[in-house]
């Protein structure tokens, strides 16, 4: 497939003013807080992502380039052992040199030179350059969902509870609700990427699986459904939980979802766009593993697992009467997060990327409304440890068919 440079720019440019776009209603103290370890300083987000093409494009297919500044790599590097030394997440707010500014003029130095390197690369290694650039568009994709994670938890700290904007990204109202599961018929079926265009590592390759006969939920749990559970004390109830949730639930005090707030008159959401009412036939979100297990419990229900709920899709689609509200919120499934039959990392130093991760999460499926586009696929697979949620997480349920 012959690749076209100026397309290639073209997407590398839409994708970095995306980013920026992303942080543009911040004010500037917003950029630089971290209230919780697994927060990210949005000005350290806006430094990774540009570090991300430097090490991996810049380094590598610009002759003579020199660093832009050597403690960068240091400081944005996230976890690449293979590329040195670097601040501990819990850190990143620790560091206030470089600036918000001297990170702004960072990112516009980059991107002044990533159009050169795309122009003058060989033809002989153009195919290698345009694979980690594109690999670093989508990690950048994947750091704009998590700036509008972190950028929640950080507003939410305020006691001023401040909007992000009017028309923040907030999971929408599933519009119809067939009341029947959809039947999943059962078989050797497959599930993981095989196609030619952009995948992660983790979503290949392509295998085999055996699913039983099992029903979905048309529709993802809502607030009004999940409200029930917290009316009928389900947070209270040991019996609903695992083991490791229930201790979560003591000892953290759970009670209700991430951003439900308890006021004079009723429950309240914390979102993008502030705090309001709660929205009843909105998907609930912003709840743990444990959390969803435990629901699914109460309904005497249970999660599907990642094979379920790919074959979901596969077999009835995701408009019309098929599998409903995808890419509204990340759904849990019961699925460990491990390596596919004949995984494959990514060369190099960024083998990194995924593979290390591949123990004591638990799988997401389908994207959330923080999501780019391309990234709600059906063989994305998304991964946290069963205990996070300000990740915009939700709940579908399955039953055993028979
Ligand atoms: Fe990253």
């Amino acid at each position: 497939m012959s690749i076209n440079r100026e397309q290639l720019l073209a997407q590398y440019n839409q994708v970095r003013r995306a980013t920026e776009a992303i942080c543009a209603p911040l004010e500037y103290d917003d950029h630089l807080a971290q209230p919780i370890e697994f927060v990210s300083p949005p000005k350290w987000h806006l430094g990774h992502t540009t570090w991300f093409f430097e090490a991996f494009i810049l380094n590598a297919y610009l002759p003579g380039y020199v660093a832009y500044d050597p403690h960068f790599q240091w400081v944005f590097n996230s976890y690449y052992e293979a590329v040195g030394d670097r601040v501990q997440r819990p850190k990143r707010a620790t560091i206030t040199r470089p600036t918000l500014v001297q990170v702004r003029a960072y990112r516009a130095a980059v991107d002044a030179l990533i159009p050169v390197a795309l122009r003058t690369v060989s033809d002989a290694l153009l195919p290698e350059l345009a694979e980690r650039l594109t690999l670093g568009l989508h990690h950048e994709e994947q750091h704009q969902e998590l700036l509008c994670m972190d950028i929640t938890y950080i507003l939410r700290c305020s006691p001023s509870r401040p909007a992000y904007a009017v028309d923040g990204p907030t999971p929408g109202i599933c519009s119809s609700h067939p009341t029947a599961p959809l039947l999943v018929r059962g078989g050797v079926h497959q599930i993981g990427d095989a196609s030619d265009a952009f995948a992660f590592d983790n979503e290949r390759p392509e295998h085999e699986v055996l699913v039983r006969d099992v029903k979905i939920h048309c529709a993802p749990v809502t607030n009004r459904e999940y409200l029930a559970f917290v009316d009928a004390g389900g947070y209270q109830k040991h019996n609903l939980w695992l083991s490791d949730g229930w201790a979560h639930v003591l000892n953290e005090e759970w009670e209700a979802p991430l951003y439900w707030e308890k006021t004079g008159d009723g429950w309240h959401e914390f979102t993008l766009r502030g705090l309001h009412p709660l929205e009843l036939d909105a998907p609930v979100c912003h709840v743990s593993y444990y959390e969803a297990d435990a629901f699914a419990q109460w309904c005497g229900k249970r999660l599907p697992t990642e094979a379920e709920w790919e074959t979901a899709v596969r077999q009835h689609g995701t408009g019309g009467r098929g599998v409903q509200g995808i890419g509204e919120t990340w759904e849990w499934t019961s699925s460990a997060y491990h390596p596919y039959p004949g995984f494959k990392p990514f060369a190099g130093a960024l083998a990194e990327y995924n593979g290390k991760f591949m123990v004591n999460q638990m799988v997401l499926r389908g994207g959330c409304c923080a999501s780019p586009k391309e990234h709600v696929r059906i063989t994305y697979r998304n991964f946290f440890q069963p205990e996070m949620r300000w990740q915009f997480s939700g709940i579908r349920l399955a039953e055993d068919a028979t």
